[in-house]
């Protein structure tokens, strides 16, 4: 939530300040500000999206800038409350990723002592104490108040009469890009692309004072060193690259990252062999991530008999007696405070931990024991897709690894559909849920977590109310809803749970609610219960997990766009959830 961007070096700091918050605006896209030292500071600020900003901060001079796209949290989204926030005689600019919990009692006393504020924001109160501690040198004032801000923050702060950057980090991601003559900062590693690829990520405590000659960092006081990390993505990697949507983009990478995330996990690795000893497992993961955890739990207990429960990660903390051998933390961003929150919890109880995530150097990656990387490439969109199908790769390659049942057949089947499925026409589906006030997605086993993450998709960027249920909870209340407005999604296919499934959509056919059906080949009792046969190729359940969930993201994208909306950056939300 909320990113933040910082140069220093030969270029026009605004512009690459701008197109690095283009590169950010995944993480919040309320409003956007910039400023530039000339010398004197200079500020753009600007309500909404960068990309519909008919106005720019082109006119903005200056080699050192910060910039910050916002998730408002304090304060609705105005020009008032877009960062930067400035000191009183507005020398001093701050840019600001995470929540100042007790910014109240420092605005407290602040206004007792004079100050008059312009915001409604906890950010606000930065400027202030650092102009009251400032004497002509910006870190040593940054230092003296840092003890004062209890909450998270990435920071990034210039003033005038200084050509110097100062960075601090406390629990909010940010990292520093080195190059040639010239330092980018960042709330992750995309807005350095462009110009770099070697990182330094900061760790919680550092203070970092830069200037184009070089650059400092400090921890509790004393002078540190950060080994500098090559990032492995690139630039090209997080473009539309023609695609009119990233989340289409992402959607047709999938067959090319099914297949990177199976080959990079290893059967011989720290990792696997964590799992492979556990007794028990807990899950912590939020959204998507956690739908595909449940995918693993099912896999688990199925074929490797290791008892595995997800939680939620927000809930782990109200579980106090929870305890198992190990617990794995899912993400994708590794920045979702509530999972970072619960995996630091579970270390505290004494479980070993393992993070699985897709961001190199991500927070999570530093709060595991140990760490298994995903490689799904770059995710802009805020719908999560090929993040999903890639944890559901890793998912099946570590069972495949671990049990005597082998999945290679199901896995190269995998490979070989995945790319003939993103052509599947969905139109009929798509007229039926255009239209509907409820769509209801239903599953049995791993088709459960199918369910859910399929109405997850279809909700954030429809808008479309959608709900996830176990096929046997729906005579438990929601049949209550069934109408013909509300069609009802599943997929279907001969396993087990076949006949009961069968009966359920006889049951719902009953009560005239439109039935959507994604089954192998569409046989002759799935067209008679069936307003829409989505067909599948005959591939096994566990084939069938991952295409029908990439039929469910098509069908959500194509309902989403006929629907006009912003499909990539979905009203209210933010991709990376970093604060509780
Ligand atoms: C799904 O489309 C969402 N973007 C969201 O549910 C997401 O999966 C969740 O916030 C968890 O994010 P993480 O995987 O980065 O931790």
């Amino acid at each position: 939530m909320c990113g933040i961007v910082g140069y220093t070096g030969y270029r026009e700091a605004a512009e690459v300040c701008r197109l690095g918050l283009l590169r950010l605006e995944y993480r919040g896209y309320d409003s956007y500000g910039i400023a530039t030292l000339s010398p004197s500071l200079s500020v753009y600020k600007h309500v909404g999206k960068i990309s519909d900003s008919a106005t720019s901060s082109n006119h903005l001079r200056g080699d050192t800038g910060i910039g910050h796209t916002r998730w408002a949290t304090h304060g609705v989204p105005s020009e008032k409350n877009a960062h930067p926030h400035l000191d009183a005689k507005k020398k001093i600019a701050v840019v600001h990723n995470g929540i100042i919990e007790n910014y109240a009692e420092l605005r407290r006393g602040l206004e007792e002592r004079g100050v008059v504020f312009a915001s409604d924001t906890d950010t606000e109160v930065i400027p202030h104490l650092i102009a009251e501690h400032y004497t002509k040198n910006l870190f040593q004032a940054v230092e003296s108040i840092l003890p004062m801000l209890k909450g998270s923050y990435a920071l990034l702060i210039i003033t005038e009469g200084e050509d110097t950057l100062v960075a601090a980090r406390n629990g909010s991601p940010l990292v520093l890009g080195v190059g040639d003559g010239e330092y980018v900062l960042g709330s992750d590693a995309l807005p350095l692309l462009d110009y770099t690829r070697q990182a330094v990520y900061f760790e919680d405590g550092d203070t970092a004072e830069i200037t184009r000659d070089g650059f400092t960092i400090h921890n509790k006081g004393v002078s540190v060193s950060r080994n500098i990390t090559e990032i492995e993505w690139n630039a090209d990697e997080a473009k539309k690259g023609g695609y009119q949507h990233y989340m289409l983009k992402e959607i047709f990478e999938q067959p090319e990252v099914f297949a990177n995330t199976l080959s990079s996990i290893k059967s011989k690795s720290e990792a696997v062999d964590m799992i492979r000893n556990a007794h028990a497992i807990t899950i912590v993961a939020c959204g998507t991530s956690a739908n595909a955890s449940m995918i693993f739990s099912y896999l688990m207990e199925g074929i490797c008999h290791i008892p595995t429960r997800v939680i939620l990660a927000s809930e782990f903390k109200y579980f106090p007696t929870m305890f198992t051998d190990l617990v794995i933390g899912v993400s994708q961003s590794g920045e979702t405070a509530d999972t970072l929150a619960a995996l630091k919890l579970a270390k505290d109880r004494g479980s070993q931990t393992l993070a699985i995530t897709n961001v190199l150097g991500s927070t999570i990656t530093r709060v595991a024991s140990l760490v298994l990387y995903t490689r799904a490439g770059p995710e802009m969109s805020v719908a999560a897709t090929k993040s999903f199908t890639s944890q559901v790769a890793a998912f099946l390659q570590i069972v495949n690894l671990l049990s005597d049942y082998k999945l290679e057949t199901e896995l190269s089947e995998i490979k070989r559909y995945l790319p003939e499925i993103l052509s599947t026409d969905l139109s009929k589906a798509v007229d039926l849920c255009k239209n509907a006030t409820t769509l209801l997605y239903i599953g049995r086993g791993l088709f459960y977590p199918v369910a859910l993450e399929g109405a997850l998709k279809m909700k954030e960027i429809s808008y479309i109310h959608a709900e996830g249920y176990a096929a046997g909870e729906l005579k438990h209340g929601p049949f209550a809803l069934l109408s013909p407005k509300t069609p009802v999604i599943s997929t279907c296919v001969s396993n087990c749970v076949y006949p009961v499934m069968m009966s359920n959509l006889k049951e719902i056919k009953a009560r005239n609610a439109p039935i959507i059906v994604i089954g192998k080949n569409c046989d002759k009792d799935l067209e008679d219960v069936a307003d829409v046969c989505i067909p599948l190729p005959a591939v096994s359940e566990y084939g069938a997990v991952v295409l029908s969930s990439v039929i469910l993201q098509l069908l959500a994208y194509q309902t989403a766009v006929s629907l006009g909306n912003d499909v990539d950056m979905p009203r209210n939300l933010a991709k990376s959830v970093t604060v509780e």
